[in-house]
């Protein structure tokens, strides 16, 4: 049977599973070409993709009685990412087929926030009644998706910069914090500095008190901030380094030929009972390689060359690299995070990264909390994440 034929009959099958018998989808195997021009034409986005799916249905209804949308996927594009995910090219292909079969169906417009979990579990459900428990690799590949609702960790530093300016006790990161996790927030981050010069060691220990989801702290690794974390307990530290006149964190941490003392820190920290612990690291295969032996939990990639880069050209190079880091750092068993230089305006091509689990973002939404208010500003950030792993 040819793939034409295996996805046919796949498809089908899947139509009888949900009660849809006699209802027709055209299916249609392209190039990388024909699907980025399609890409572009009807969806304003750049490059090719893996799968696209136009639906008859309007709002509830069927605008046509049997015929319910179209279904693009690049062969291409599926060859290739069959082969990074290690799975058959065939039973890939049907897994995007279900996926668009699904987004025809509405699924990722009428569940909101869980969306693409409640998709990943259906397209699961139905791969398995179609191709039978044993093809686990297709299996596991897509119930990694189940994971893709990614989180979004506030950093309030910048509210304790404008109070910092004038050396009173307002605009207060606690206050900050709060509304942030009012708006939807998944953590709060605050960066103690060696110079204090936003957040002081009395905002760390009160936000440990009062907020109700995650204290991430980030810090250099030092004596003084050690002995501070150790104290404070916050649920994860993000180890950074500092250079004492930068502006903002310039780089991710260097741990090729420091693995042994990163290592130190980490263990020291996790001893120290705190649940986990990150490495700020750059992009990079073999920096990554390295984090891996340090016994850190977590890497938040860097994302600060990304935010910077000029011009299309060095923003897809940037983006590949991120792509590529997320893919290299999920194998080694990594949870993977993403931050800096984050905003409105490029969140969204980073967000599609599905290995990327949370993202630590902070002046762009402080920036836009001036503007717009502090759970407006969460809320805004939120659903560009989440549209963009629909
Ligand atoms: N992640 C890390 C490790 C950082 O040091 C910072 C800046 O403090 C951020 C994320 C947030 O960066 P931004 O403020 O540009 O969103």
């Amino acid at each position: 049977m040819n793939y034409h034929q295996f996805l046919q009959e796949g498809l089908f099958r899947a139509l009888r599973l949900l009660g849809l018998k006699g209802r027709v989808v055209n299916l249609y195997l392209v190039t990388d070409e024909e699907i980025a021009l399609i890409n572009r034409e009807y969806l304003g986005r750049e490059g090719p993709t893996n799968v696209v799916s136009f639906s008859l249905w309007e709002g509830q209804r069927p605008a046509s009685p049997t015929h319910l949308g179209e279904i693009f996927i690049s062969r291409d594009t599926a060859r290739r990412e069959a082969r990074e995910y290690g799975v058959p090219l065939r039973d890939y292909l049907l897994s995007l087929a279900l996926h668009g079969l699904l987004h025809l169906l509405g699924y990722e417009h009428e569940r909101g926030r869980w969306a693409p979990w409640l998709m990943a579990r259906k397209e699961e459900e139905l791969l398995r009644r179609l191709l039978g428990p044993e093809r686990r690799a297709i299996l596991n590949l897509v119930r990694r998706r189940e994971y893709m609702p990614a989180k979004l960790a506030v950093n309030v530093d910048h509210v304790a910069t404008v109070r910092e300016a004038r050396k009173v006790h307002y605009p207060d990161p606690i206050h900050a914090a709060v509304l942030a996790e009012l708006g939807g927030a998944h953590g709060i981050v605050v960066h103690l500095r060696g110079d204090r010069r936003h957040i002081q060691e009395r905002d760390v220990r009160l936000l440990r008190e009062i907020i109700k989801t995650k204290l991430i702290l980030e810090m250099a690794p030092t004596e003084e901030m050690l002995e501070f974390a150790l104290t404070v307990k916050p649920d994860q530290v993000t180890l950074v380094p500092e250079r004492p006149m930068e502006v903002t964190t310039e780089g991710g941490m260097a741990v090729k030929g420091r693995v042994r003392e990163v290592r130190a820190t980490v263990e020291r920290l996790k001893k120290g009972g705190i649940p986990k612990v990150s490495i700020f690291i750059n992009p990079d295969p073999a920096e990554l390689k390295s984090a891996s032996k340090t016994g850190a939990d977590v890497v938040e990639l860097h994302t600060g060359h990304y935010a910077e880069a000029r011009g299309a050209e060095e923003r897809e190079h940037e983006l590949s690299r991120l792509e590529e880091a997320a893919r290299v750092a999920r194998d080694l068993g990594f949870e993977v995070h993403a931050g800096h230089g984050l905003s409105y305006e490029n969140i969204e091509p980073v967000a599609a990264i599905p290995e990327i689990e949370e993202f630590s973002i902070g002046h762009a939404i402080i920036a836009r909390a001036i503007m717009v208010g502090m759970r407006e500003a969460v809320r805004e950030m939120l659903s560009l994440i989440e549209k963009a792993r629909g």
